[in-house]
Formats: structure tokens, sequence, C-alpha cells
């Protein structure tokens, strides 16, 4: 049965999605080119690097590493500017009321996200004490479909893949979550997540009872 819930961050416990997709077009607009939001679902769930690499395929450029590297860091400098203000009200909906149901319920919580800028998030938004364990992209370097980040969150909590449920709004998320022999939860569009086990357009929709229904 359920033992651990495994959290993506970014468009799942918070907005951030929409402010990663605006910094990278700006940065794409700044090369001369444009992608789409269709395009953007690939870069969910992705590392800063691997996203930038994608980017530069879609505008057909080739571009020396020392420079792609000062173009990653361009594009978080603009990231980190537009979350800068982010407070506990910037939350999505029902992230707090889930997270307070399975901590009284004794069910292990875990952070399983590509970013770099985790802890400043969940510092900002007060949900560090939730966690009782963070895997983040500072500690694992490979990038989801990978199943590292969530396979290191289980076992920092000392469970069993197979009594996680992981919540994604990724489909490279999700697919990293099979890859680890975990539950998938998808937040988002139903057609893009439908891998996951369940698929839902928020967190309100959840419940401690809906996640047990999935073992
Ligand atoms: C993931 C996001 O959570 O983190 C990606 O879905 C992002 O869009 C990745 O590229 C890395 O984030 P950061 O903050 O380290 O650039
Ligand atoms: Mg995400």
């Amino acid at each position: 049965g359920l033992e651990a819930c495994l959290f993506d961050l970014d468009g799942v416990l918070v907005d951030t999605a929409k402010y990663h997709f605006l910094a990278w077009k700006k940065l794409a607009n700044s090369l001369g080119f444009d992608f789409s939001e269709q395009q953007n679902e690939q870069l969910k769930g992705i590392s800063r690097v691997e996203s930038l690499r994608k980017i530069l395929s879609w505008g057909g450029l080739d571009i020396p590493q020392q420079r792609q590297n000062e173009l990653a860091s361009l594009k978080n400098s603009w990231y980190v500017d537009m979350i800068a203000n982010m407070r506990h009200e910037d939350l999505l909906p029902g992230a707090v009321e889930l997270l307070n149901e399975l901590r009284s319920n004794h069910v292990k919580i875990a952070l399983g996200s590509a970013s770099k800028n985790a802890k400043l998030i969940l510092d900002n938004t007060r949900l560090t004490p939730y966690f009782d364990a963070l895997v983040d992209g500072n500690i694992v370097s490979q990038s989801k479909p990978d199943p590292a980040v969530f396979l290191k969150g289980a076992e920092l909590l000392q469970v069993l893949p197979s009594a996680c449920v992981v919540f994604e709004d990724a489909v490279a998320g999700v697919e990293a979550a099979l890859r680890g022999n975990m539950k998938t939860i998808g937040i988002g569009d139903q057609r893009e997540l439908a891998k996951a086990h369940l698929v839902v357009d928020d967190l309100t929709h959840i419940d401690l009872k809906t996640i047990q229904n999935l073992f």
C-alpha cells in the first residue's frame, strides 16, 4: 500500500511552469526565433541545460558550449527575477490542503524536482517543513525521464518505489515515475499525460482516499 508521496515542484505545487516558459521564450526571441506552447510541453521536467539544447535545436542554432552556459545563466537570472516575489499565496490550489492531510496521516513526503531553484521556492512559499526529504537538480543530474530523482527520494525516505505515488505535470516526469515502478498522478491535460494512472486538473481533486485507491 501507500507509504510515500513524491512531488514535482514546478507546475504541481507552485505556478512556476509559466515563468520557465516566459523566460525561455524571451531567450529564444532574443536569438531571433520563437517556439510554441505545444513545444514547451517537451521542456517541462527537463533540466536547464537539456532545455536549452532542445530550444537551440528548434531554432536551428549551433552554439559553442561556453556561450550556451552564458545563455542558460541569462535565462535563469530572468526566471529568478520572476519568482523573487513568490509567497505562500502563490501555491497552486489544493497543494497545502493535500500536504496537511498526508502529514496528519503519517504518509511520508519528498520533493523530486529537476530545479536548482527548488530550495528558494520552498522557503519563499513556506513549504519546506512539509518535506521529509528533498531531491532537486543540485543533487541529481540525470534529467527526467530518467527515474533517478524519484528513486533517490524513495531511498532517502526508506520506502520501496512500489509504495510511492508521484505527482507530475510533465510528460517526462510521468515517464520517470513509471520507469521507477511508481504510481503516478498527472496534473494537467489528460491527452498530454495519458500514461499516468490518474490525471486531474489540479490538487483540489485529490485526497488521501483517491491516492490509496490506486493500490
Ligand atoms: C523543472 C521544470 O522543474 O526544472 C523545467 O519543469 C526546468 O522547466 C527545470 O527547466 C530546471 O529548473 P531550474 O530552476 O534549475 O532552471
Ligand atoms: Mg513540473
